[in-house]
């Protein structure tokens, strides 16, 4: 074998990219396949088709390493240690939906020789079904910790590695676990089941964290108290910690959401009723609720009402738009009878596939013009650098913001004429 491992990666979305493309800056041939012919041929021209600092830079400079491909017998001729990378969204039910991995699992076959290193979000339990079904393929568990936006140095500074396995595949593990040494991470080495609910918890843990601030952000309101000046206070706690204490319009995104109800699905399929989950999954949604019920104190009927919402990806550095909380306002907003008017700095393509033309704009002004309202969605910079006091409260019918971030410089605002909600302050 050569000195470093070559790798196999299984599907090249977005953590599948950043994986491949991580290990091949770590010195690793990594095999990539995918099932759609357009994606390997962008890829193999050295583009990278979605927006993740750092990546087109170490995809660029790790090209001789990195080999795209659709054929698993590429991927398996050349690799051993196979790390899938296929989303899991969720069903109807909440569930997770496996049968993009039920594809993995039939392409790769049942060869000794090789192990599925799962870095999908699966339910706890679902590595022990894939031994049961594909008992010659060893089978490790690695979840993944990266955040959208910060994605690669979340990859190359990991706050801790966790290799799951059952003793049949442990000297699989260890050969992952040796993949992750030049990190020099925290690594957390123990069976499949539990490196499966290490990853749920975690998400489920941080939701959880979002939707407490964002219920102390309402009682704030009615008490008189700023929720930032209570998270920072509260942050100072070694014990608590400052981080996913930001109160806002609610969390979004491919993984929160899909993972809380699918912890909150598989604990009740067991029979358990997961309380706490049910209760962090309604004050998300009761958040958004909350933020046209701030328009209609002001506006009364939202019907005829236009309205501007700026971020559309579901938080900055990304264009990235499932499960953004802007989707899900402007389908309310469309239900209350308001025109809606959106615009992102870089994630507007995506969101036009969904919207339709006629509700995206090509700037924050265009979106602002003639608005009765707007609201802020998504925190990216150049949304601070508008200029409020001039341009854009000459260009809405009423000045009346609603910062679904505590992003904006509310004193500011107030001063050049604006009506200002923000959220628990
Ligand atoms: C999340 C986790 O943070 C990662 O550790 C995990 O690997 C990833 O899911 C995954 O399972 O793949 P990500 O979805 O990229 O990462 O985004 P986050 O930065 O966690 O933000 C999620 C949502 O929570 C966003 O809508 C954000 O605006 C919201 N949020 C975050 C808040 O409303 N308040 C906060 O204080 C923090």
């Amino acid at each position: 074998m050569p000195e470093k491992e070559p790798i196999g990666v299984i599907g090249v979305g977005w953590v599948g990219l950043v994986t491949a493309a991580c290990f091949a800056e770590l010195g690793h041939e990594v095999y990539a396949r995918d099932i759609v012919p357009e994606k390997v041929e962008v890829l193999r021209r050295g583009e990278v088709p979605i927006h993740e600092p750092g990546l087109p830079d170490l995809v660029r400079a790790n090209s001789q390493r990195l080999h795209f491909t659709t054929d698993i017998d590429e991927v398996l001729q050349n690799t051993q240690l196979l790390f899938c990378c296929v989303d899991t969204p969720p069903t109807y039910s909440g569930d997770a939906d496996l049968s993009r991995i039920e594809a993995v699992l039939d392409s790769v076959g049942n060869s000794d020789d090789h192990a599925l290193v799962m870095k999908s979000t699966v339910p706890v339990g679902t590595g022990r079904s894939i031994r049961r079904r594909s008992d010659g393929l060893g089978y490790v568990s690695n979840p993944e910790f990266l955040q959208e936006g910060s994605a690669v140095r979340d990859f190359m500074h990991p706050t801790r590695v966790v290799v799951g396995a059952d003793d049949d595949s442990g000297e699989f593990a260890e050969r992952v676990e040796a993949l992750y040494e030049p990190l020099d991470a925290e690594l957390v080495r123990t069976d499949v089941a539990s490196a499966e609910m290490i990853k749920l918890a975690s998400n489920a843990f941080l939701a959880t964290k979002i939707s407490f601030i964002n219920e102390i952000a309402n009682v704030s309101e009615d008490l008189g108290a700023d929720v930032e000046e209570v998270a920072r206070g509260m942050g100072l706690d070694e014990r608590i910690g400052p981080k996913f204490l930001q109160a806002g319009v609610g969390y979004g995104g491919s993984c929160f959401p899909k993972d809380v109800q699918a912890l909150k699905q598989l604990a009740g399929n067991t029979g358990y009723h997961f309380q706490l989950l049910t209760a962090v999954i309604e004050v998300n949604e009761l958040q958004k609720r909350r933020t046209i019920g701030k328009l209609q104190k002001h506006l009364g009927s939202l019907v005829g009402r236009q309205i501007a919402l700026l971020g559309v990806a579901f938080k900055p550095n990304t264009d990235d738009v499932r499960e953004a909380t802007s989707l899900v306002l402007a389908g309310r907003l469309q239900g209350e009878g308001a025109q809606v008017r959106v615009y992102d700095p870089i994630a507007s393509e995506r969101a036009r596939e969904i919207l339709g033309d006629a509700r995206i704009c090509d700037s924050a002004l265009a979106a602002l013009d003639g608005a009765d309202a707007v609201v802020l969605v998504t925190e990216w910079p150049e949304f601070r650098e508008l200029d409020w006091e001039g341009g854009v409260k000459a260009r809405m019918r009423t000045p009346l913001v609603v910062d679904g971030r505590n992003f904006l410089d509310r004193e500011a605002l107030r001063d050049a004429g604006f009506t200002y909600e923000g959220v628990g302050r």
